[in-house]
């Protein structure tokens, strides 16, 4: 269970969130990790680039608490950030930036946000849920934080397409299965993605382990994890992120970016 978040109150956000999904045509999609630096911000900022190359008009929300870092990839001062929204000194098309990039949108976090200002009192799933009212963009990413804190938790209780990242590094593993563990209560499945990983048969091996480890361990058998494919190590990643650009706009023949590209046509395919 989500434990320190009240399951009558996920309950309720969940039915909203439905009630308004049926009624918008922005799809939430939730990019998380258990351990830290596998990747997940480097991957939601250029995931949103191949969704937007699309056409498909992007919203990425940046919701690593304290820590955010999405302006930075996305190369933006930001004036405004959701916390503005949050706090009531701007309304929410004011807090929704534009980038660089034709069709991406970014609500920017703030570093330094103090822990306890808001905590259990579900603001930022409203946030999310006045985005989705919004019916502007064809997806929202969220870029979570790593760990599974109330507010990571608080972000994930809300989605049901969640992508969890990891590398095959064996503290990835284990916090990612802890993850699908926690998950499985309360969600059909989960997408699982390898970063750091040079082919697609690797992850495909190690996901199929961690499944049979979870059927093992008799975790909710209805739980489904799906592989949806892996990021090569690329110093064109590193490179690119350091100068505060985007892999997938730059080196689009680089492998990684085709793998990205693999990952997208899953992710369109298979999200609700
Ligand atoms: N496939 C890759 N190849 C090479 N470098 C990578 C790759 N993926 C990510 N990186 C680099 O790894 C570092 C960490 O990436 P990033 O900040 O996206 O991780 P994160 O999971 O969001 O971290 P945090 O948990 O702190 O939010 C960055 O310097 C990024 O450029
Ligand atoms: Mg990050």
């Amino acid at each position: 269970m989500f434990n320190s978040i009240s399951s009558q109150a996920s309950k309720l956000i969940s039915l909203t969130r439905k009630k308004k999904h049926l009624d918008s045509k922005t799809k939430l999609v939730t990019i998380t990790s258990g351990k830290g630096g596998v990747g997940k911000s480097t991957f939601t900022a250029n995931i949103a680039f191949l969704l937007a190359q699309r056409g498909l008009k992007i919203a990425v929300l940046d919701a690593d608490i304290g820590l955010a870092n999405m302006q930075v990839l996305f190369n933006i001062k930001p004036k405004n950030t959701f916390f503005d929204y949050i706090d009531g000194n701007k309304s929410l098309n004011e807090v929704i930036l534009d980038t660089s990039y034709e069709n991406i949108s970014l609500l920017a976090g703030k570093s330094g946000y103090q822990y306890s200002n808001h905590s259990n009192s579900f603001v930022f799933s409203r946030v999310v849920e006045d985005v989705i009212s919004l019916d502007k963009y064809d997806i929202l990413l969220i870029d979570t934080g790593a760990g599974l804190n109330d507010f990571v938790k608080e972000f994930l209780s809300i989605s049901d397409n969640i992508i969890a990242l990891t590398t095959t590094d064996p503290s990835a593993l284990t916090d990612v299965y802890s993850l699908m563990k926690m998950l499985s209560f309360e969600k059909k499945r989960l997408m699982l993605c390898f970063n750091h990983t040079k082919n697609y048969k690797i992850g495909e091996t190690i996901a199929n382990s961690l499944v049979n480890l979870a059927k093992k361990n008799r975790l909710k058998e209805d739980f489904m994890v799906k592989y949806i494919g892996n990021v090569s190590t690329s110093a064109n990643i590193s490179t690119t992120g350091r100068l505060r650009k985007l892999f997938t706009k730059e080196f689009l023949e680089d492998d990684s970016t085709k793998q990205l590209q693999d990952v997208i046509k899953y992710l369109l395919k298979n999200i609700y």
